[in-house]
């Protein structure tokens, strides 16, 4: 079923491709190549089987080498590869509006369609900051984002972003007028916290002096993601969300949810807003869409928001904003057959099942050296390690690596290793995950 072994490249071969968010040179002094994939697992160029503990990269829900999405997929394109969706459409891209509008948190039922997670968050920037225009508010252009938060690497996201890296080398080309909610990891207070940490719900009040400062009449929109994955998973404390809300609404605020890792089951709902009972006013989304097989990601919109364009004369274009790529219909069908097997294995809601699994697996590891907290919520897990001195990030990496090396794939941010497994995941899988990790750890100390 799936491909034979892919031929390992000469490392002179290596240099061409500039990669994303790597260490190129010490990456092709010492290659990591994935050749094929199935189930839990990916098999690397040397042939070597790896449990995937991280959905690739918080997308293959599913897990790897689903039948169903290749097979729609090729029977799209064979069909149509393409078609416009300015001023066209196709039928496939109504169909999975309407899907997406039925799983989706209450009211947010008109979807705009994008290619990636950094793509919707623009987008949703877009849709807020023009929203206000639309409904006479065009004073409100501020947005509010908060420190360590993750929004993709467009400037709308980086802007609105609170990662320094990502930052520093384009804070002269940032979007004016942002600012940030302090973030809500404290190891101070909520180290080895199981489930939601019970410290920090005031530091949602912040928001009330960031209104103080630049008053609430300059203010689009806070986007804050329910949980910062790529941070290093910073979990929300209880009641955080709902104040967050609670502040928004009191000052005609738009809430965005950036649920591009928390979307499509990941914590054991849909999405996050509804396992939080909280409703945003936009929810931004990629990854698990179309079980990573193909880009796409979708912007939810609450019906008062589309409805505030859709006014004036009618062939006039509402919003100039869109993708050559927006629903593109290979997309489209990868999505659909995405969204037929979450429905029919149940994969929304496991994580609902799972998670006491994940937490025991993952609180399992508290105790060992340098290990200075453990956290989880739904199918997320994190630990945290005492960076060593002088050398921040190098103790992850070389957990990580071991992990590697020992046949798991766990995802490093820093000092913290981050697991986000495919909600297929057994529970014997997620305690070979923690042994596996456990030992890493042990071994790099
Ligand atoms: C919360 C969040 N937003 C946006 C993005 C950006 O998504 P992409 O890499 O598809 O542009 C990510 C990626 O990890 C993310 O975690």
């Amino acid at each position: 079923m799936n491909a034979k072994p892919a031929a390992v490249p000469a490392k002179s071969e290596l240099e061409a491709f500039w990669m994303p968010f790597t260490a190129n040179r010490q990456f092709k002094a010492n290659p990591r190549l994935l050749a094929r994939a199935e189930g839990m697992h990916y098999w690397t160029a040397e042939g070597r089987r790896i449990l995937d503990a991280v959905a690739g990269l918080w997308c293959v829900n599913a897990g790897h080498g689903r039948r169903e999405i290749a097979d729609a997929v090729a029977a799209q394109l064979a069909t149509m590869e393409f078609a416009p969706t300015f001023q066209m459409g196709h039928p496939a891209a109504f169909e999975l509006a309407n899907r997406l509008a039925a799983i989706a948190p209450p009211g947010l039922d008109r979807i705009f369609f994008t290619n990636s997670g950094s793509e919707s968050v623009d987008t949703a920037l877009k849709i807020a900051i023009a929203y206000q225009r639309a409904r006479g508010q065009a004073s409100r252009f501020r947005v509010i984002g908060r420190e360590k938060g993750y929004h993709g690497v467009g400037f709308g996201g980086i802007s609105v972003g609170g990662i320094v890296n990502n930052r520093k080398f384009f804070a002269a080309s940032m979007l004016p007028g942002v600012d940030h909610l302090p973030h809500t990891l404290s190891l101070e207070h909520n180290a080895f916290s199981r489930g939601l940490p019970q410290w920090g719900a005031h530091l949602a009040n912040e928001l009330e002096r960031l209104i103080a400062l630049h008053d609430a009449s300059t203010i689009a929109a806070v986007i804050v993601e329910p949980i910062s994955g790529s941070a290093g998973v910073i979990l929300p404390p209880v009641g955080y969300l709902k104040r967050l809300r609670e502040i928004c609404d009191k000052h005609d605020i738009l809430l965005i949810f950036d649920e591009v890792i928390t979307g499509f089951g990941r914590i054991g709902s849909p999405f996050a807003a509804q396992a939080f009972e909280v409703t945003p006013d936009l929810m931004t989304t990629a990854k698990g869409l179309t079980n990573g097989a193909i880009p796409m990601g979708a912007v939810f919109a609450a019906r008062k928001i589309y409805d505030a364009f859709m006014q004036g004369p009618e062939q006039t274009i509402e919003l100039f904003h869109g993708y050559t790529y927006s629903a593109h219909p290979a997309a489209c069908a990868a999505a659909l057959a995405t969204l037929d097997i979450y429905a029919r294995e149940g994969l929304l809601t496991r994580a609902a099942e799972l998670a006491p699994r994940m937490e025991e697996a993952v609180h399992s590891l508290r105790g060992l050296p340098g290990v200075i907290d453990t956290r989880n919520c739904g199918l997320i897990g994190a630990v945290e390690l005492e960076p060593r001195s002088g050398r921040p990030g190098s103790r992850g990496y070389d957990v990580f690596l071991k992990c590697f090396e020992r046949g798991v794939m766990v995802r490093q941010t820093g000092d913290i290793i981050a697991l986000s497994p495919p909600l297929i995941v057994e529970p014997a899988q997620l305690a070979t995950i923690a042994e596996v990790l456990g030992g890493a750890i042990r071994d790099t100390a």
